[in-house]
């Protein structure tokens, strides 16, 4: 790639641009500076439509304005991470800020401004369109001809539905502003240092807290991204099994990038980094590596989401056996999975405890334990001493949206110890996993490891499941790889 003339930003000094542009090609003549500002056609953007949620963003706002009134609300984007020099690892914005505008662009920064005693006026401060007076188009490694072309702050106005101002105005402003003002952290360090003496940590944790659990419950069009989100998943996982033979010949990372193909076509990412786990890898919970042999004879435990272009992910597990036929044991432990996932999904329903998809699936999983002769005593009891959680190891979900663990800030009372609503998203995933070096199991246990993970909306009546496009019971397994591998 090319190098930047100058990476640095022409509002860092008033110096004239001509004088501070010393790379590759040396400084900028005053007869150049002055050629590139002119001779460009007129590109604005007249009359764009508003994005898909613009009307959900706005409730959303207002929402979080009712519940602060009378604060200054600062949700920033986050800015780019260097990789190394001047190259950046790509960008995602923090889930509070696009939740709460629709926008995805670095550096911006979402205010809302109280208006009095109830109410709020927001205020999203954005990267203009970069500055062709001041050569910043082309000079900085930020500009439109270097990285391509940003909205203008009217057209973003447009597309958003918020009023936008240049974000290079903002932290000046804000260290001016006077009266309470709350921040989500973590994203933007130089907008909380124009914060620093104003906000207090424990101010902002509630801050935090509510855009958590505000995004419990989804909405409409959070549904429907979570069901393309599932839907593309699914079209992933058929992609890996129609490449298992060439993941055979070389290793997992054949079926991390196929999959990241499908989510980079059809999506914005993948939602996590997704777990292609072969052989005794799949009894590493979060095998992220990928960098095993994929042999036949083995099971593929492949743990992957789409993440949409709006930022919802799925968050999907299927265990496959490699050479497309489940042995007898690796079918039993599978059978035992798909119906401790079974009893899980059947307890996800409005009304039902949080907990109870969990102790559901639990017990099948303690139940089929004993019943092999890998515990002992009554099943009560192993469940009371959590004895089960040698092969269980997690929890058997969480909410799922934006962020794979989705909601992670909410209160224990409004989450862990809450019961279900419809609108609730959640994954149901239970797992038996027999480490390689567990002496306790018989030897041909060893380096199994099952997951199922399925993608659970709970509705007024009990709950649809957005990837049971995906099939799970072993015969049907095996039937639709047989079909995808022809
Ligand atoms: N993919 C991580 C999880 O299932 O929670
Ligand atoms: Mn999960
Ligand atoms: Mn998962």
């Amino acid at each position: 790639m090319a190098e930047e003339l100058n990476p640095e930003t022409p509002e860092e000094t008033e110096e004239p641009i001509k004088q501070r542009k010393n790379g590759l090609y040396g400084s900028v003549s005053d007869e150049l500076a002055e050629n590139m500002k002119s001779g460009w056609a007129d590109t604005a953007l007249h009359g764009l439509e508003p994005i898909a949620q613009a009307g959900h963003t706005a409730e959303r706002r207002a929402a979080l304005s009712a519940r602060f009134p009378g604060e200054r609300l600062v949700i920033p984007a986050g800015n780019l991470k260097t990789r190394s020099n001047d190259t950046e690892y790509s960008f995602r914005a923090s889930t509070e800020y696009a939740y709460l505008t629709g926008d995805q662009t670095h550096d911006g920064v979402l205010v809302l401004e109280p208006t009095g005693a109830s109410g709020h006026e927001a205020t999203l401060y954005l990267l203009p369109r970069s500055d062709r007076e001041n050569g910043e188009f082309w000079l900085d490694g930020q500009g439109e001809l270097w990285v391509g072309r940003r909205h203008s702050l009217t057209e973003a106005e447009q597309l958003l539905g918020i009023p936008a101002k240049d974000v290079r105005e903002l932290p000046a402003a804000l260290t001016e502003a006077t009266g309470p003002v709350r921040a989500v952290r973590g994203h933007d360090a130089g907008i909380e240092a124009a914060l620093t003496d104003k906000v207090t940590a424990e101010r902002d944790e509630e801050l935090r807290v509510f855009l958590s659990e505000a995004r419990l419950v989804k909405d409409a069009f959070e549904v429907a991204e979570l069901q393309k989100a599932c839907d593309s998943t699914a079209r992933g996982f058929e992609d890996v099994v129609r490449v298992l033979d060439k993941a055979e010949a070389t290793s997992e990372r054949y079926i991390e990038g196929t999959f990241f193909l499908r989510a980079r076509v059809e999506g914005n990412d993948i939602g996590y980094g997704s777990i292609c786990a072969a052989g005794p890898h799949a009894t590493t919970l979060h095998w992220v590596r990928n960098d095993g042999a994929v042999r036949s004879g083995e099971l593929l435990l492949l743990d992957a989401g789409v993440e949409t272009t709006e930022l919802y992910t799925a968050d999907v597990t299927r265990t496959l056996p490699i050479n497309g036929r489940y042995n007898e044991l690796q079918r039993k432990i599978y059978d035992a999975v798909y119906e401790a996932q079974e009893a899980g999904i059947a307890a996800v329903k409005p009304g039902a405890a949080y907990r109870d998809f969990h102790d559901a699936a639990q017990r099948v999983l303690a139940e089929k334990l004993v019943e092999w002769g890998l515990l002992e005593g009554s099943v009560e009891r192993v469940l009371e001493l959590g004895l089960q959680r040698r092969w269980t190891l997690h929890g058997t979900g969480h909410m799922l949206g934006m962020d794979v663990h989705d909601c992670a800030a909410a209160r224990t009372e409004a989450y862990v110890d809450t019961t279900l609503e419809p609108g609730m998203c959640l994954t149901v995933e239970p797992g038996l996993y027999f480490q390689a070096d567990d002496l306790t199991v018989p030897e041909e246990y060893r380096g199994i490891g099952v997951r199922i993970e399925d993608d659970i909306l709970v509705t007024e009546d009990g709950n649809r499941n957005l990837s049971d496009s995906l099939p799970r019971q072993a015969d049907e397994v095996e039937a639709w790889m047989a079909g995808l591998k022809g």
